[in-house]
């Protein structure tokens, strides 16, 4: 049964107060969760590929959990809609409850997706019912996080399905139309970043941040140049080419031990012949002129270190970013592969292709306040060993980039859209 078959009538869905943005941006997020299972059958949404990645059915639900665990139950009188699913859709606020094991996520056959499907459009309407009546500030934070979280969610799905679907011998498509022409790369180019004291982090009038952007302080920039574009599948090949992966004074010790463990001989989704990439498009031919995708921080240190260069700084990322955003012409729509840069003057791919390793571990700012009470869990505790990424990516849902935006994952992980940016001293 395929999940567009499993949606509930229109009928049967509460309309929103035309009045209401929440309500509206309540429902164009969670409607946009489901399309994302547009042409999936429910095998391909009950299947976990690798402990990081989680199930679409598990995703679909431990979205509809969030709400009802810090939106719903702040009114004494909410029942749960099915007891004892807490306990397999909490992720990991271990102030909230004891959780099912996220390895263990593929296991569940039960509850079946139409079941899931069900509960969404249940705990819809109770939401929609809470926003009618009114929310006071807490809780209109509590459901723009709620918001913010499930489009995170939207693109791990796109990240999970891609892994999942990359292990199946079938190389099944996601997206059956023609694959977008990747264009070709504007030659790379040097830009001076600016050096001295400069501020990053969210203001204090943007309309959402995470509580890991904010607050917003100072930091001290010496001189240094940032590239105008990513680097690419054939620069990358060229370091391939180059003895890239033999070379073990190009690496980080901990990368040089992963490339031996783990066999790294190119980026996760190329074929070995490096003549083609498996995307959600399928297989397609190695473009030479598309950024360079799904690499690990030590694959894009790596790099940087034989291209003479190296990853710029976070600070450095987001001020460059903040002097050149307007000329980056992207539309940060999402569109499943990252597109060659064309622009020929200014800046590219800043957003909306790849996001970009940056040499920064992942810490807390200075005078870090994490979110009061259990969503205090959403982003404080993470910050341990793994580094910053910016931008966003071909598969973040438009509207959810900023320029103070703190992505992170472990050195190691290559599932998501990671690319690379240089940068240098100057
Ligand atoms: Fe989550």
């Amino acid at each position: 049964m395929s999940v567009s078959a499993l949606r509930p009538p229109a009928d049967a869905m509460p309309s929103p107060p035309r009045a209401a943005t929440l309500a509206i941006d309540y429902s164009r997020v969670r409607a946009a969760t489901l399309a994302h299972c547009e042409g999936l059958e429910a095998e391909d949404t009950a299947i976990q590929s690798m402990p990081n990645a989680s199930p679409l059915k598990w995703h679909l639900a431990h979205t509809s959990w969030f709400f009802e665990t810090f939106v719903l139950l702040r009114d004494a009188r909410y029942r749960p809609r099915r007891p004892g699913w807490d306990f397999l859709f909490n992720s990991y606020y271990q102030g909230v409850r004891p959780l099912h094991a996220r390895a263990q996520r593929g296991l569940l056959s039960r509850p079946t997706l139409a079941d899931v499907v069900a509960y969404r459009a249940e705990v819809d309407a109770a939401m929609l019912g809470r926003i009618a009546d009114g929310v006071d500030a807490e809780a209109g934070a509590l459901i723009r996080l709620g918001l913010e979280h499930e489009q995170q969610h939207q693109e791990l799905m796109m990240m999970d399905l891609l892994h999942l679907f990359s292990l199946n011998p079938l190389e099944p498509r996601y997206r059956h139309a023609a694959v977008p022409p990747a264009g070709m790369a504007t030659p790379l180019r040097w830009l001076d970043g600016r050096s001295g004291i400069v501020h990053i982090g969210a203001t204090a009038t943007e309309a959402f941040a995470f509580d890991n952007e904010r607050p917003r302080h100072r930091v001290l920039l010496d001189p240094h140049r940032i590239a105008n574009r990513l680097v690419t599948n054939g620069e990358y090949r060229a370091f391939i080419a180059d003895g890239g992966y033999r070379r073990p004074s190009l690496w980080l010790s901990d990368g040089w031990a992963a490339v031996q463990a783990q066999g790294w001989q190119h980026p996760l989704y190329w074929s070995a012949d490096l003549d083609s990439e498996y995307t959600l498009y399928g297989r397609i031919a190695l473009d030479p002129d598309r950024p360079v995708c799904h690499v690990s921080h030590y694959e894009a240190d790596a790099y940087a270190r034989w291209a003479g260069a190296r990853l710029p700084g976070e600070a450095e990322w987001e001020d460059f970013a903040a002097q050149h955003a307007q000329e980056d012409s992207d539309d940060a729509a999402p569109r499943l592969l990252p597109r060659a840069a064309e622009t020929t003057a200014g800046v590219a791919q800043l957003f909306g292709d790849c996001w970009q390793w940056t040499a920064s571990a992942y810490l807390p700012y200075p005078r870090f306040q994490p979110l009061a009470g259990a969503v205090g869990e959403y982003n404080g505790k993470f910050m341990s060993g793994q580094f910053v990424l910016r931008g966003s990516a071909c598969v973040t849902p438009a509207g959810h980039a900023r320029l103070s935006y703190r992505n992170f994952y472990y050195p190691h992980d290559r599932w998501q859209f990671a690319g690379i940016r240089l940068a240098q001293d100057a």
